[in-house]
């Protein structure tokens, strides 16, 4: 008899975002007018930069003759992808980090859920609350937890953010092996100082713990002070890997491109204590489950770090982040603390009210699409999270809407 993996009962019935999909589409049924306007989902709305249009068709192109058609690529990607990454995202901020350290992906959504299953499954994982919801997940597949109460998974350790903590959860206070940490954060917007961030190098320094580092976000940073990196902390090449992603970036949600970096000095290790290269362990899996990126989307990928395309990227994100200060201030104005929206297309609303039922609310009386802040864990219960992912007219529209539904 053929026996499911029992981890995945303990799952929620649904991932989140289809969860919130089935609750639109049922309202739109009975609702088709006004449309509905979409600020759940971090999609994103806006067209390719022509940089990476231009330089994707002339790949096409490439593919259509005999003489500079490409098969298989290397796994961990182009080297003029990764050489691309490496001097820009890296070096040019004074982070040590180079193009061999740096795995080409399809996604950091497949890279941070998949990373988990080069380490020992009694290792002692350490989650914010709230968190993107994949970190947690796919822990639980592996079978790290035990069963779901109260709205938490036993054997977790959940890192607890709140106001009073301004959403970056504190050191934990009993040792773990393996921390996931997103800064700009997703769901709250909240970002970190490199002191702060240095705390959490030191700590898994002394813990001989990894760091999970997922900063898919990073290009939403307008405080010059913030970090973009964890590379750029000492001793972060000793402890962490990095998630990045070119999806809201660039606009690349539809297109997939994206990358982790693991550097050759991570070391993991033996029940007896003998030290392996994370970088070998993980190369090993990549090329093992994964193909690579397709040649035109990496060279897309690549006009990115061109003149034309850094502006162009530049302007696709000053344009997500009007509609955040448009969002962030309306809805402050309206009586509700936010955080987030500064540097980070995500708001975080504070409503003094359960988030499922203010985001029923939302849906309801506005035709608002938002995501509940419960969705994200118990820490996110009594808020919500607005996505800066739509087009100006949109977003001024939602908040119109919301305006008058939250006054009437
Ligand atoms: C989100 O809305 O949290 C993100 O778009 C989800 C993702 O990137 O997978």
């Amino acid at each position: 008899m053929i026996r499911i993996n029992d981890n995945y009962l303990k799952l929620k019935a649904s991932y989140l975002f289809s969860d919130i999909a089935k609750r639109v589409t049922a309202h739109q049924q009975r609702h088709p007018d006004p449309a509905v306007i979409r600020l759940g989902i971090g999609d994103v709305t806006r067209a390719l930069p022509e940089a990476c249009i231009a330089a994707f068709h002339k790949a096409v192109d490439e593919m259509a003759a005999d003489g500079s058609f490409r098969g298989y690529g290397p796994e961990q990607g182009y080297g003029f992808l990764r050489e691309a990454i490496a001097a820009n995202d890296f070096k040019a901020r004074g982070a040590d980090i180079h193009a061999d350290e740096i795995f080409v992906s399809d996604g950091a959504k497949c890279d941070t859920g998949n990373i988990q299953e080069i380490f020992d499954n009694g290792a002692r994982i350490a989650i914010p609350d709230p968190v993107y919801p994949v970190y947690l997940d796919t822990n639980v597949m592996a079978g790290r937890t035990g069963p779901y109460r109260n709205g938490r998974y036993d054997g977790i350790v959940y890192l607890d953010g709140h106001a009073e903590n301004g959403f970056i959860p504190d050191l934990p206070r009993e040792p773990v092996d393996l921390i996931y940490l997103c800064f700009p954060n997703n769901p709250t917007g909240a970002t970190i100082t490199a002191d702060r961030l240095k705390a959490w190098v030191d700590y898994a320094a002394a813990n001989k713990a990894i760091i999970l580092y997922d900063a898919a976000y990073e290009a939403f940073i307008r405080d010059d002070s913030l970090p973009h990196s964890i590379y750029e902390i000492e001793g972060a090449r000793q402890v962490a890997i990095e998630f990045r992603s070119f999806s809201k970036t660039a606009g690349f949600t539809g297109t997939r491109c994206a990358y982790t970096v693991v550097p050759t000095s991570l070391m993991a290790f033996t029940a007896s204590g003998d030290a392996h290269s994370v970088h070998n362990l993980w190369s090993r899996r990549h090329s093992t489950k994964f193909n690579g990126v397709s040649y035109p989307v990496q060279r897309a990928a690549e006009a990115i770090y061109s003149d034309a395309g850094r502006r162009q990227a530049a302007d696709l994100v000053g344009y997500y982040m009007a509609n955040a200060d448009l969002i962030r201030k309306e809805m402050q104005a309206l009586g509700y603390p936010c955080i987030g929206g500064e540097n980070s297309p995500y708001i975080w609303v504070s409503t003094g009210k359960e988030s499922w039922a203010f985001f029923d609310m939302l849906l309801e009386k506005a035709g608002v699409v938002c995501t509940p802040g419960a969705g994200f864990g118990t820490c996110g219960e009594g808020y919500i999270r607005i996505s800066a992912f739509n087009s100006h007219e949109n977003v001024a529209t939602a908040m119109t809407r919301i305006r008058c539904a939250l006054k009437s």
